[in-house]
């Protein structure tokens, strides 16, 4: 992805969510980003309280200005019920990593501002008509929406300036099976279609978001700016940080997940990257979700990626923190 012309223009597909929440309050404070809009989709929890939470995170950091776009409710090809099925099965179910509200229980009041009478993949693709060549997808959920999009006007999708995307691992295990990652195992199919986009991609995915940890003391420190939006970070990362504790010990803390695509479109020098031909596995008896990437030397099929394989860890909390100190 080169050239950006900053403030880079960007659309937010998240389904908040506390590392969504990390991660749009990173992006509405740093001037190089101009979000466009916000478009919700299930996963961390489901598509009503998404939205929800979207809304009420763009009323904390006073941007109400900025629309929202509700998404879809479900995968590709399954039904709400089929979902609701899966989500039962899920191994570790989405809703206890985040919480029963999706933001790990800290409450924020009732949004006074409703999403925007358009469909995400609607909205995705109206705007992308409006400043063709401009825009960075940043999906930090399922790509649910972005497939669906693609589906309804490949050739208008074709005119974003890049897709820049949490999901997906490469060496890492995975977090919701053995090999796949969540964003990509709660809708496989959506992925792949993703990986056929003719646009420049960044997967940025557990093999560097797990790297990316807050340790306790970074919460003393984001506590110690006194903020409104660092003070409700820390407040609703409580039930995050004692889930990855309990299922994590090692790691002392919790990932930030979802910044690090923004941290990547500002710092890409912060990451090792190898460009690399990547599909999604949609069908496979056990590794269904996994992001398959060719990183041979002799691999035959031209690159359709970039693939984020490590990062100065370090640097990424650093400069969230630095970012949010200065947030209101
Ligand atoms: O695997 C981590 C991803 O799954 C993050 O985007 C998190 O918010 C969840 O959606
Ligand atoms: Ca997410």
């Amino acid at each position: 992805m080169k050239n950006l012309r900053t403030p880079i223009k960007v659309i937010i597909d998240t389904d908040p969510g506390v590392d969504d929440a990390f991660a749009i309050l990173y992006a509405l404070n740093r001037p190089e980003f101009e979000v466009l809009g916000i478009t919700s989709i299930f996963g961390n929890a489901g598509i009503d309280l998404c939205t929800r939470n979207a809304l009420a995170l763009l009323e904390l950091a006073g941007r109400t200005d900025i629309p929202v776009a509700r998404g879809l409710a479900n995968p590709l090809g399954k039904s709400l019920a089929e979902w609701e099925e899966i989500r039962q099965r899920f191994p570790r179910g989405a809703m206890n990593v985040h919480g029963d509200n999706g933001l790990g229980g800290a409450e924020l009041p009732e949004p006074q501002v409703q999403p925007i009478d358009l469909p995400a993949m609607d909205f995705i693709l109206e705007t992308v008509k409006r400043y063709p060549g401009e825009i960075v997808l940043v999906p930090l959920g399922r790509l649910t929406n972005v497939a669906a999009a693609i589906i309804k006007d490949r050739a208008t999708m074709e005119k974003l300036a890049g897709i820049c995307l949490m999901g997906g691992t490469v060496r890492a295990p995975g977090n919701s099976t053995a090999v796949a990652e969540a964003n990509i195992y709660g809708d496989p199919d959506a992925a792949d279609l993703v990986m056929t986009l003719d646009v420049p991609k960044v997967m940025v995915g557990l093999d560097v978001t797990m790297k990316a940890i807050f340790h306790e003391a970074d919460t003393q420190r984001l506590k110690s700016f006194n903020t409104k939006q660092g003070n409700f970070l820390v407040e609703c990362s409580r039930h995050y940080d004692a889930f990855y504790r309990h299922h994590n010990p090692h790691l002392d803390g919790f990932s930030i997940h979802d910044v690090l695509p923004f941290t990547y479109l500002l710092h890409p020098e912060l990451f090792e990257v190898k460009d690399a031909y990547v599909r999604v596995e949609t069908r496979g008896r056990f590794t269904t979700g996994q992001t398959v990437a060719d990183l041979r030397a002799f691999a035959k099929d031209k690159p359709n990626c970039t693939v984020c394989l490590d990062v100065d860890h370090r640097a990424v909390i650093e400069d969230f923190l630095e970012t949010m100190s200065k947030s209101k």
